[in-house]
């Protein structure tokens, strides 16, 4: 199969609609990453996704909707909480899981009573939601398990050949997957840490639990530790890092290394790459993928990362560093 990637303007927003109604698959740009998006009413469209992915089918999917109202029909309860999230966060980062509609075919929900709803914030997303009239199961669209794509160039490297079209709108501007919050459980549960952070929601909705039960982690399996990972080794190491930077330079190896910026000594890494990441954690979440794809393709032979600040808008990023790390 050919895999077309058009700038996501009206015209190609029209073709991918078009794809999207005949059961076809599209990637686009969310504000998070970038999306593999099918029609999430119907089994055989949305098999396709787990196909193209090579996704384990006991991994649910999230079904993007183009407003709250539509979220509210595809769940059979549509609690408070809910309401109050989705007034204060969407569209925007924040993936809810509250009680399935039976229109939801099981195979987005991998056989599971609840259903996960985002309203995107990303105009590419938001066009094509409206024009396609229907509601997108779209995971990540990268090859399962491998970090999730930024860029169109990040989609086609992963899935050229096993999709029909890639909308290109162009880096998505957060960065990282969107916070998955559970709301069918007492108090609701963060599946995911994600560009929303848990004090912003608690702000909203009162204390929710922050560490996934082990029930949460087989209801989310992307909440499995290895997960967002690229296929280089990584290593996330504290302080500055240049000890274990030099130490593996002195091994003779290819070391591809992200330091903090302003906080790094300048080091001969020979034949290494050093990409410097920034100081503030929305600015990281942004960049961050796209370094580890850059560092990945270069043909380094270990990855480096000097670990960022802690703190609540530090803590997807974290997250994702420990499930890209060899060394758990
Ligand atoms: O930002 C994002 O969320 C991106 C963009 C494309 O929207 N999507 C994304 O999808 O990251 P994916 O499939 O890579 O991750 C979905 C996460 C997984 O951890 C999955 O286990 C969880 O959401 N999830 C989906 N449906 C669920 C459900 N019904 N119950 C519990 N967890 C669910
Ligand atoms: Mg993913």
């Amino acid at each position: 199969m050919l895999t077309k990637v058009l700038p996501a303007d009206a015209a190609a927003i029209a073709k991918a609609a078009a794809i999207l109604r005949g059961g076809g698959l599209v990637a686009f740009p969310t504000e998070t990453v970038y999306g593999l998006g099918a029609n999430a009413l119907v089994e055989r469209a949305v098999a396709g996704i787990f196909a193209a992915k090579g996704r384990p089918s006991n991994n649910p999917l999230i079904v993007h909707v183009a407003d709250v109202a539509e979220a509210a029909q595809l769940s059979s309860a549509w609690p408070a909480s809910a309401k109050q999230l989705a007034d204060a966060f969407w569209p925007g980062p924040l993936t809810l899981v509250v009680p399935a509609s039976p229109r939801i075919p099981s195979i987005v929900t991998a056989g599971g009573s609840a259903v996960a709803l985002r309203v995107p914030a990303h105009m590419v997303a938001q066009s094509l939601l409206r024009f396609c009239g229907l509601p997108l199961a779209a995971p990540s669209a990268n090859r399962s398990s491998s970090i999730s794509p930024t860029r169109a160039e990040h989609v086609l490297s992963s899935l050229e050949g096993r999709i029909p079209m890639i909308l290109d709108g162009g880096p998505t501007p957060g960065g990282l997957e969107s916070t998955v919050l559970d709301l069918t459980v007492s108090p609701p549960a963060l599946l995911r840490p994600g560009l929303v952070t848990p004090s912003q929601i608690e702000a909203v909705i009162g204390p929710i639990s922050r560490q996934a039960s082990t029930v949460g982690m087989l209801k989310s399996p992307g909440m499995l530790a290895r997960h967002y990972a690229p296929r280089t080794p990584l290593e996330c190491v504290a302080g500055d890092g240049c000890r274990a930077v030099q130490a593996l330079v002195n091994q003779g190896l290819r070391v591809g290394w992200l330091p903090m910026a302003e906080q790094y000594e300048q080091l001969d890494v020979a034949n290494g790459v050093v990409l410097a990441m920034p100081l503030d954690p929305s600015a990281y979440a942004a960049q961050l993928y796209a370094a580890l794809h850059t560092l990945d393709v270069s043909g380094v032979d270990r990855i480096v990362v000097t670990s960022p600040p802690m703190g609540d808008e530090w803590l997807a990023v974290h997250d994702r560093l420990r499930r890209a790390s060899t060394i758990l």
